[in-house]
């Protein structure tokens, strides 16, 4: 199975195009230590053919420009994709936008969970993926499920799980004692086994807390893939960008006693890599205390054309 990041920001990436903030600012500058990010994608293929996007980021097209395997092949039809499926696992702007970029007939699947399916049920622009050629396939929450698209076995089973977190923040209603009316399936976590090897790997972009439930998913588990949004609950506040924390977005924190280091630090996962990295966090640096903590800690900070092979 292989794995590329195609996206390690966070929604917005890295510089984001009106910010100019603290790191905006420098990777903009081309300061040493800091490279640009995309938006928050991977793709993942178990016969290096044919593959499955995980979220569609706002920066798809320039994303299969720079990965040749997402590229047409040369010798096949006048219009052909190796992308034969998009596994969405929330609907923020950063995960689902893409997909009015795959428009131009190309049949391919959507997998996501109902509320998310829902969302583009109701945004009448996504009808621009015809139905008869782009399939929206529901997940059952908790069921392994055998990825397929434009009629090929991908070899991929993904299970799909409800994990602590928010509905997408256009969608948000009331106030924070119903939790923004989230219900489940809003935010899920994927594990993707190659049905071939048996290998697996977990993909949680977007999540608010490591709870029990979550914890006993992901123990002794070979790779990881997580929500590095933030390195402190409030950086945004502290560093003048946003008067919202990590909790009221729905984003777990790096660092602290509730953040992902320490809640990880006894679950055995042999390799854990941060995604969905904000312009605000300070790991983006790579001379930063941050990073070193992170760097000492055994996570690594994914970064865009990243590859892993399990
Ligand atoms: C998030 O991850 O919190 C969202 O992508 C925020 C946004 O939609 O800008
Ligand atoms: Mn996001």
């Amino acid at each position: 199975m292989i794995i590329k990041v195609l996206g390690s920001a966070a929604g917005g990436g890295f510089p984001q195009w009106n910010c100019n903030g603290f790191h905006s600012a420098k990777v903009r500058a081309g300061v040493a230590g800091y490279r640009p990010r995309l938006q928050s994608s991977l793709a993942v293929s178990s016969d290096g053919a044919n593959w499955v996007l995980l979220n569609a980021s706002p920066d798809i097209r320039q994303q299969i420009n720079e990965t040749p395997e997402l590229q047409p092949v040369k010798n096949g039809a006048l219009r052909n994709s190796p992308i034969k499926a998009v596994v969405l696992t929330n609907a923020d702007v950063d995960h689902i936008t893409g997909l009015l970029s795959l428009r131009e007939g190309q049949p391919f699947s959507i997998y996501a969970a109902d509320r998310v399916l829902a969302t583009l049920e109701s945004n009448s622009v996504f009808d621009v993926l015809a139905k008869d050629k782009v399939r929206r396939i529901p997940f059952e929450l908790n069921v392994p499920t055998r990825l397929e698209g434009a009629g090929v076995d991908l070899g991929l089973v993904v299970e799909a799980f409800a994990v602590p977190g928010k509905v997408a923040l256009f969608l948000e209603k009331g106030d924070a004692s119903g939790n923004f009316g989230s219900r489940e399936g809003d935010t899920i976590g994927l594990k993707i086994t190659d049905a071939k090897t048996g290998k697996s790997f977990f993909y949680i972009p977007g999540v608010a807390e490591i709870d029990e439930p979550l914890a006993g998913k992901i123990r002794n588990a070979e790779l990881l893939f997580l929500d590095g949004t933030l390195f402190e609950d409030d950086e945004m506040l502290t560093q003048g960008l946003l008067n919202k924390t990590g909790k009221r977005m729905g984003h777990i924190s790096v660092s602290g006693p509730d953040g992902s280091v320490s809640a990880l630090s006894q679950l055995n996962v042999k390799r854990r890599i941060y995604v969905h990295i904000n312009n605000s966090n300070p790991i983006l640096d790579e001379n930063s205390e941050a990073r070193k903590v992170v760097d000492a800690s055994g996570w690594e900070v994914g970064f865009d054309g990243m590859e892993v092979r399990l």
